[in-house]
């Protein structure tokens, strides 16, 4: 059997709890595509091409995970890949609404395609992309929260000099 999950998101920039998600992912499936959205309501810290090197990085060596971008729905992505589920992390219970709604939506668009959720890792919880970012703006250390690669390509992004 050869089940594929698609784990979907903006990686702007990839953290470890969404590595953590991508290991534990492929416990569960055979591969792991992980799927960067080109969104063009969001203005991202870093270039589509920049989050790729940064996943590119830090994935090498998990197993077998493959990485693409995507425009468009992404069950429509999921389908083009043969994949059976989409991969999401889920934090508090924060996420939980608009998680629930994501997969509400993407199982009337496909049925076939299940929505599987992991709890993050506790060591986690409290870390987005968002945060992060906003955390190394303003001198917090968050060298533990992200990948060697994310840690500098944020000092050179945001011209940290506490990193
Ligand atoms: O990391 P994020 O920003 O929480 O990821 C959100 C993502 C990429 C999973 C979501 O925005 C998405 O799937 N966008 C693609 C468009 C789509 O299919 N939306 C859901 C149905 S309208």
């Amino acid at each position: 059997m050869n089940r594929i999950a698609i784990y979907p998101g903006s990686f702007d920039p990839v953290t470890n709890g969404h590595l953590d998600i991508i290991k534990r992912g492929l416990r569960l499936f055979d591969k792991v595509i992980v799927a960067i959205l080109k969104n063009p309501e969001k203005i991202p810290l870093f270039t589509v091409e920049e989050r790729m090197e940064m996943l590119e990085v830090s994935c090498k060596g998990l197993g077998n995970v493959e990485l693409g971008t995507f425009d468009g729905l992404l069950v429509d992505f999921a389908a083009q890949k043969d994949a059976v589920a989409i991969l999401r992390g889920m934090r508090a219970v924060s996420d939980f609404d608009y998680e629930f709604q994501l997969a509400l939506i993407n199982r009337s668009f496909k049925r076939e395609i299940e929505s599987v959720f992991l709890m993050t890792g506790l060591r986690w919880i409290f870390t987005s992309s968002s945060i992060i970012k906003e955390a190394a703006r303003f001198g917090g250390d968050i060298t533990a929260m992200v990948p060697p690669i994310a840690c500098e390509k944020l000092k050179e992004k945001l011209k940290l000099p506490h990193l």
